[in-house]
């Protein structure tokens, strides 16, 4: 949680950076009344939702949620880590803070080495492509391929020649070490110890990080045949993790945080097609399969993702892996499905851009919609068994879900589909459920109801509860007292920034809320905080709003329970399961009793 800038300086900094002064750096800001307000700069907005407090130094967007105060705010908008912001924010104040220490592990000095060999290289062979003799047929296959100039010149495409020894030779001229060299890729090393270039009589295509700063090559043979790999990756390096790296993230970062949404590819090349196409917002994988490391990454940026995956088999395949991923880490999934197993970047060549960007990534699919698409695939609704395996499989990935309006949407459909009674599907469905329940959810999560009148009901106790915490760390005990240590709020969010305030509240004692939401590792979470920070809370009666909250969320909690009861109530009875319906009854009466009694 500690940062290892001492606390003085962070403290310092703080006062010297007043957010409406920093924010005013990034974007326009009119002051009206105490506040000021512009256009949000984390989604597109034609009408001002912003705000910035100057009295509380913090910021909050009424449109995407998003707030935070100004080290937040420099951390969302560069997408750089607590450290850095800091570092950022205190060579602004005229303070020089050293490196950041914390997140980011300190850059050695082998790294920056091995940065500067590449971001070399990359000159190096983009001057072969563009200037030289040796270079025109692979920049020739580039304009072939549809690469303009403008582009090429851009991305830093280039050309590696088919000697062994030109990067040796030049290398080792420029005073690099030839053995971090082979480290970081560039070169190998034979067996009796000398060396050679990893990459010959390919076109070169450097893959940069977070930063923009070159970390890798793929190199691509200008003639696909049997003998070579059509594409060679630089290997795992020091300053290369496939693992982490998302190609063109350094580019799409303003597009994909103005629309909170990234359009998540397979190859590279067809990122840079997409990018031909006006698409500004995609990135992919190098070559490997999506990680967790990947997903966090997204999540720091956009709320959606667009999978626009090959349109073969393995694509759809991949795609679903993806999807299931993504969704896990709650990012709002959606598919652009590509037809006749074309990739993007074919699909582009033979059917246009404007196709592509209107029709495909403007009309992705639902998540859900996909997999009954993929589901059905290679499957023939004349045999039982492909029938049933077909529902298994829709189901399985409907278990997983909490919405019952989408639930019912789905299992209507599948119903239409196959021929088979909804009340049957509804019977498998609750045994899958079950099962998903028990393995993918150990705690029991209350369903939110899809009512808004009791959403928006409970949802201002629950921020209430929350602002007067904020306020007051003794509210904290109190309510831990009352609670007997469970959490008090409804929402899993709340719950976890909850957690993070009682370990807040430990190390400091007092309330600091800008404080508290520099610790805060999500943006979801900081929005939470910045909306509940920005209510008015009324000091004087403190004790007693609080009671009135922890009673109002109490009876929603219970309201839930009954709801779901009711609902399992209603299904029991079609399945003419007496004894347990009676036993769902009773129950409801018992709650219903308790409820009357608060
Ligand atoms: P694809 O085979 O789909 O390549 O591999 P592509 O993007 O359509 O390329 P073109 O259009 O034939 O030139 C997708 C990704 O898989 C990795 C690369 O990262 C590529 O972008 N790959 C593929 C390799 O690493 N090595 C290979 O030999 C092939
Ligand atoms: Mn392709």
């Amino acid at each position: 949680m500690a940062s290892k800038i001492p606390e003085e300086v962070i403290e310092q900094i703080r006062s010297q950076s007043d957010i409406v002064d920093v924010v005013s750096e990034y974007m326009q800001l009119t002051k009206r009344g105490r506040n000021y307000f512009g256009l949000c700069p984390f989604h597109g907005e034609q009408t001002p939702s912003f705000s910035v407090s100057t009295d509380k130094q913090i910021f909050h967007c009424f449109g995407c949620g998003a707030g935070g105060n100004a080290f937040t705010f420099v951390m969302d908008i560069e997408g750089i880590t607590f450290p850095e912001a800091v570092a950022k924010l205190g060579e602004r104040a005229g303070l020089a803070v050293e490196a950041p220490t914390v997140t980011a592990k300190p850059v050695s000095a082998t790294e920056t080495r091995m940065k500067e060999a590449h971001e070399f290289v990359a000159s190096f062979f983009h001057h072969i492509l563009m200037n030289t003799e040796d270079g025109e047929h692979a920049l020739q296959y580039l304009k072939d391929r549809g690469f303009s100039e403008e582009m090429i010149i851009d991305y830093q495409l280039g050309y590696a020649l088919p000697n062994f020894d030109t990067l040796t030779i030049l290398l080792e001229r420029q005073g690099f070490d030839i053995q971090e060299m082979a480290a970081c890729g560039l070169l190998v090393e034979r067996d009796d110890g000398s060396y050679f270039d990893r990459f010959r009589e390919r076109v070169m295509f450097p893959i940069r990080d977070d930063r923009g700063k070159v970390i890798a090559f793929s190199g691509r043979v200008l003639v696909t045949n049997k003998e070579e790999a059509k594409y060679l990756n630089s290997p795992e390096s020091p300053i290369f993790h496939k693992s982490e790296v998302l190609y063109n993230v350094d580019r799409a970062r303003p597009a994909i945080r103005k629309q909170r949404r990234a359009v998540l590819m397979e190859g590279f090349m067809d990122v840079l097609a997409a990018t031909t196409a006006g698409v500004t917002n995609a990135v992919a994988t190098m070559g490997t399969s999506l990680t967790d490391q990947h997903c966090h990454k997204l999540k720091r940026l956009a709320d959606n993702i667009t999978l626009c995956y090959d349109g073969d088999q393995a694509g759809l395949d991949a795609a679903k892996r993806a999807g299931a991923l993504l969704q896990q880490m709650n990012l709002a999934v959606e598919v652009a499905i590509l037809p006749d197993g074309l990739d993007p970047d074919d699909y582009i060549k033979t059917r246009g851009k404007e196709n592509f960007a209107e029709n495909i990534i403007e009309h992705p699919q639902a998540y859900l919609a996909f997999i009954m698409h993929h589901a059905r695939k290679n499957k023939n609704f004349q045999h039982e068994n492909d029938v049933l395996q077909y529902v298994r499989e829709v189901l399985e990935e409907l278990a997983k879900r909490h919405s019952p309006m989408e639930r019912d949407l789905y299992i209507r459909q599948l119903a239409q589909e196959t021929g088979i009674s909804e009340e049957a599907i509804y019977a498998d469905y609750r045994k899958l459920e079950q099962q998903t329940k028990t393995i993918v959810q150990p705690t029991q999560t209350v369903n939110i109801p899809t009512d808004t009148k009791v959403l928006s009901h409970y949802e201002r106790a629950e921020r209430l509860l929350l602002a007067h915490m904020l306020a007051d760390a003794d509210i904290v005990h109190h309510v831990l007292l009352q609670e007997n240590d469970a959490a008090p709020f409804i929402r899993d969010v709340y719950n976890t920034v909850f957690i993070y305030l009682i370990r807040f509240y430990e190390e400091y004692q007092h309330a600091d809320v800008q404080r508290f939401t520099e610790i805060l590792p999500e943006q979801d979470l900081r929005k939470i905080v910045a909306e509940a920070a920005l209510m008015e809370c009324n000091e004087d009666s403190r004790t007693e709003e609080v009671n009135d909250c922890l009673a109002s969320l109490k009876k929603a909690r219970i309201q839930h329970s009954i709801d779901e009861k009711e609902h399992k109530l209603k299904e029991m009875i079609k399945l003419q399961e007496t004894a347990e319906a009676n036993k769902l009854a009773m129950e409801i009466i018992h709650l219903q009793r308790v409820l009357r009694g608060m």
